[in-house]
């Protein structure tokens, strides 16, 4: 029995197919590398050691989709493929709605036809909104997204408890990243977002290589420690081993259930400057700016549930994340 990875060629996909394999799992990746590149392939493959299916391939192709499944014994689907990028969502919302939702919709509809009913979700703590209070527990209620990338998860977490309302035979696990970061160990394989960043980590990381020359901090006026907005960071090989978990737990039943995948710590973007220069040895230079749209003062998770009902926890703290995207960084500094 396989588990099938769409958007197995990105930056999460990529980290959880290794330690999939590494778990001795048969993995197929497939992927339409909108975002990605197929030397990340290449890459899983060396630092697995192992070896997997992959076919290139849109999750809007039902027959494409369909010939997946025809071909392989598949038990569980980690569904990563999506677009993610915040700015450009609100650009272009038709797309993001057409790909995620559309693309997840279809998806569901090829595992429906072909009997397989087990699917862990990538979602994201940007459907808590802004009005509930960190520490963010997944019974707080989700709602008030500020962009369409956002509303994407919270209509697919809509779709898919539809989904399982309509068919209890269905086993659904939606994971609630919060900020994911760092790379794995190897410096083979990290985050490599096209054209400039717009998060936080590649910024810092693209200032302290040469490629950029500062880091616009956006507003030192919330009300945080020292004004600048705190995130939960979360290294990327930690988010991976949660998809283990994840993926064991849609194979153990059918249900319904919705994790928080952080490490439960606030940073500020001033503290991961200051691990980020400690951790390197680059001095990060950054300009204080206005607040970005959209963006709230805080954000952190309450992990706890993963951990009483997934056995999951992260490991890694704010100094490693910090190395791990530096290596990867400087390993590759045009990326992959
Ligand atoms: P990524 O862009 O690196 O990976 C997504 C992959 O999906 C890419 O390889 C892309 O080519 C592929 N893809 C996109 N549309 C596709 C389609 N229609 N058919 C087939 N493949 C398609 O992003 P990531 O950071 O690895 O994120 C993975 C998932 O996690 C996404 O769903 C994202 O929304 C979600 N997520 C990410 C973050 C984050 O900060 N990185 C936070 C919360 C949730
Ligand atoms: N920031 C800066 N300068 C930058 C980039 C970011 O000061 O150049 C600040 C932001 O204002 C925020 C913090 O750094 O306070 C983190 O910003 P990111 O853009 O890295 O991350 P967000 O928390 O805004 O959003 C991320 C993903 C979303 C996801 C969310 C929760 O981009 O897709 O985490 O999982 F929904």
């Amino acid at each position: 029995m396989a588990i099938l990875v769409t958007g197995g060629a990105g930056y999460i996909g990529s980290h959880t197919s290794i330690e999939l394999i590494q778990s001795g799992y048969d993995v197929i990746i497939l992927d339409n590398f909108y975002n990605s590149k197929p030397e990340a392939l290449n890459r899983i493959k060396k630092i697995s050691g192992g070896d997997f299916k992959f076919y290139e391939c849109d999750i809007r192709d039902k027959a494409g989709l369909d010939k997946v499944f025809a071909e392989n014994d598949i038990e569980a689907v980690i569904h990563f493929a999506g677009l993610k990028a915040v700015g450009e969502s609100c650009r272009k919302p038709l797309e993001y709605y057409e790909n995620n939702i559309g693309g997840t919709v279809t998806l569901c509809e090829a595992m429906r036809d072909a009997g397989c009913k087990k699917i862990v979700f990538s979602s994201s703590a940007t459907v808590y909104g802004s009005n509930n209070p960190s520490p963010l527990r997944e019974d707080m209620p989700a709602g008030g997204t500020t962009n369409p990338y956002g509303t994407t998860k919270l209509y697919i977490e809509t779709v898919l408890s539809d989904l399982y309302a309509s068919d209890n035979e269905w086993s659904v696990v939606i994971l609630r990243y919060f900020n994911p970061i760092g790379a794995h160990k190897s410096g083979l394989i990290g985050e490599d977002p096209n054209g400039i960043p717009n998060n936080l980590m590649p910024y810092i990381t693209q200032v302290a290589i040469g490629k950029l020359d500062h880091l616009n901090v956006f507003g030192d006026d919330y009300p945080t420690h020292d004004g600048t907005g705190v995130r939960d960071y979360i290294h990327v090989v930690d988010l991976a081993q949660g998809h283990l978990c994840a993926v064991k737990k849609a194979c153990a039943g059918s249900g319904l259930n919705i994790y928080n995948l952080g490490t439960g710590n606030g940073y500020s973007v001033l503290d991961v400057v200051k691990a980020f220069e400690k951790a390197s040895g680059q001095q990060v230079k950054y300009v204080i700016g206005p607040r970005r749209d959209g963006d709230i003062a805080t954000c952190y998770s309450d992990p706890s549930k993963a951990k009483a009902e997934l056995g999951w926890e992260a490991m890694y703290g704010i100094e490693e994340m910090c190395a791990d995207s530096w290596n990867w960084q400087k390993n590759n500094p045009q990326g992959l």
